[in-house]
C-alpha cells in the first residue's frame, strides 16, 4: 500500500521528465490542428527524415505564431506526431 502511494506521488514528476504523448496531443489540437489538421497533414514540400528536423520545424512554427512553448511542449508534440505520423526511429 505504501509503495503504491508513493509511486503514483512520483508519477508526475516522473511523466515531466519524459515526453507526454497526451499533453502533446492536446497543444497539437490547441494551436496547431487549425491548419494542419487532426490527424496531422503535411503542408510543406520537404519531408521530414529525423527527429531532430520534426523538432526544429515545430519550433519554428510555435516561434513564428508566437507560442511561447518551451522545450517540454516541444518535445511533447514532436513525440505526439511522430507516434501518431511520422514513424521515425531517430
Ligand atoms: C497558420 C497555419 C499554421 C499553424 C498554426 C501551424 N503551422 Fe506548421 N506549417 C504551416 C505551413 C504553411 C507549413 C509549410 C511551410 C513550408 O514548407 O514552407 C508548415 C510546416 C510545418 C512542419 C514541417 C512539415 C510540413 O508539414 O511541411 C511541421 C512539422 C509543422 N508545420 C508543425 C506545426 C506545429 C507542431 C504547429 C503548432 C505549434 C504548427 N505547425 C502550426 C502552417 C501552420
Amino acid at each position: 500500500m505504501k509503495t503504491s502511494l508513493l509511486s503514483l506521488c512520483l508519477l508526475p514528476s516522473l511523466s515531466w521528465a519524459v515526453a507526454n504523448i497526451a499533453d502533446g496531443k492536446l497543444l497539437y489540437d490547441e494551436s496547431c490542428a487549425k491548419c494542419h489538421h487532426s490527424p496531422y497533414e503535411s503542408l510543406g514540400w520537404n519531408e521530414i527524415t529525423s527527429k531532430a528536423e520534426l523538432g526544429s520545424m515545430i519550433e519554428s512554427c510555435s516561434d513564428y505564431f508566437q507560442l511561447d512553448w518551451n522545450a517540454q511542449d516541444i518535445e511533447d508534440t514532436s513525440e505526439y506526431l511522430n507516434t501518431e505520423f511520422f514513424f521515425l526511429e531517430k
